[in-house]
């Protein structure tokens, strides 16, 4: 091609892309969901409330985040606030939001803030990267968001939208630096932080992984999906490889007035410093091998039978429960403690023992008051 029909070339992708942007936020100043981290119009948003919005909503949905986002806030106004709270107390706000390596994330992050600067967030994508806790995802979306920048915040939901928008049918991950360089073309100079939110919002309510709702998208005549018949087929996903299976035995001691025997778990590693139920150890891998029950006594396997999935491995524990009950705390090594079962409703249990609670004792021990 000549370089001037390259440069026609150029101008027309440009202002195809400026159209692109245009269109979408004109959707949003529409559409916008109302949520309790977003500002209106010129006003800028609170670096603080954007970064813990993000944090959360890296556990759960929109709805589902509310209620903590209110929680944290009011307790905790300010990252200063947050930063000279207790450890304990945040993980007791973020129990039933699960990882709790990401609220121990989130308590050290506002401490560096406050510690390495000033109390204030730092505006840019590269220094938001340095701080704990925050991924490339959360440090564009924060510095879109709060401060302004004319990055790419990309998530799941932000791959879905691009993959289909350019039907670019290469299977994640492999798929991730296309999909990137195809949202940094369309975000504008003017509002990014909108733009971010809006391709989010686009993403959650209209370009849903299933049944998305294509007659009422902004981008309906220019995605290249839809056109070819193939939006919900994208993103394709490479073929997810299969976790091993680790099992375990779960001992199940109770006290005489029904306090249940658990222990701290080490600080550092999976679920590090939380607490659990005595167990035969599983997070090595070492199958039953590692730890022996709490105390030598007539234990019986139960029907319960809990499974939860990490990361990197499925876990299939089995409980064993014993008809004595026992007034000391066993004799060999172990942070234990009795956790009586209002305790258990306040203390930030990780979600797998969570499930042998709730399967021996039932779910009214976790009804927690809605806020
Ligand atoms: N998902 C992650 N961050 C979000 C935000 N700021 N708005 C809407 N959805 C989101």
């Amino acid at each position: 091609m000549s370089v001037m029909l390259q440069e026609v070339n150029d101008d027309n992708m440009a202002s195809e892309n400026n159209r692109l942007t245009g269109q979408l936020l004109g959707w949003y100043d529409v559409h916008a969901r109302t949520l309790p981290w977003r500002t209106k119009g010129r006003e800028t948003s609170d670096p603080y409330r954007v970064w813990l919005s993000e944090i959360m909503l890296q556990q759960t949905t929109v709805a589902a985040v509310g209620r903590y986002f209110a929680a944290f806030t009011t307790r905790w106004p300010t990252v200063a606030d947050l930063a000279q709270a207790g450890l304990d107390d945040i993980l007791r706000e973020w129990a039933g939001l699960g990882y709790y390596a990401r609220a121990r994330n989130l308590h050290a992050c506002a401490k560096a803030v406050v510690a390495d600067h000033g109390g204030r967030f730092p505006d840019t994508e590269e220094v938001l990267l340095t701080l704990p806790g925050i991924g490339p995802y959360t440090a564009a979306a924060i510095a879109a968001i709060a401060f302004d920048r004319s990055v790419a915040a990309v998530d799941g939901n932000v791959e879905r939208v691009m993959s289909r928008l350019r039907a670019i049918e290469t299977p994640l991950p492999g798929a991730k630096p296309e999909i990137r360089a195809g949202t940094l073309e369309l975000v504008p100079k003017r509002r990014p932080g909108d733009f971010a939110q809006a391709l989010m919002d686009l993403g959650a309510t209209i370009c849903t992984p299933k049944n998305p709702d294509c007659l009422i998208c902004p981008w309906i005549r220019a995605c290249r999906a839809r056109e070819l018949g193939i939006a919900e087929a994208l993103p394709v996903k490479a073929p997810k490889k299969q976790r091993p299976i680790r099992t375990a035995s779960i001992f199940w001691a109770e006290r005489s007035d029904g306090a249940v025997l658990m222990r701290r778990r080490e600080e550092k590693g999976l679920l590090g410093g939380m607490l659990e139920f005595p167990s035969s150890g599983w997070a090595t891998g070492k199958n039953n091998i590692d730890l022996p029950p709490p105390y030598v006594s007539g234990w019986v396997s139960t029907q319960e039978q809990v499974e939860h999935t990490f990361t990197h491995f499925h876990l299939v524990l089995q409980v064993q429960r014993t008809d004595e009950v026992f007034d000391e705390l066993p004799a060999h090594d172990g942070d234990w403690r009795w956790i009586t079962r209002q305790e258990m409703a306040v203390e930030a249990l990780p979600t797998v023992m969570k499930k042998i609670a709730v399967a021996m004792l039932g779910t009214d021990v976790f009804r927690k008051p809605a806020l």
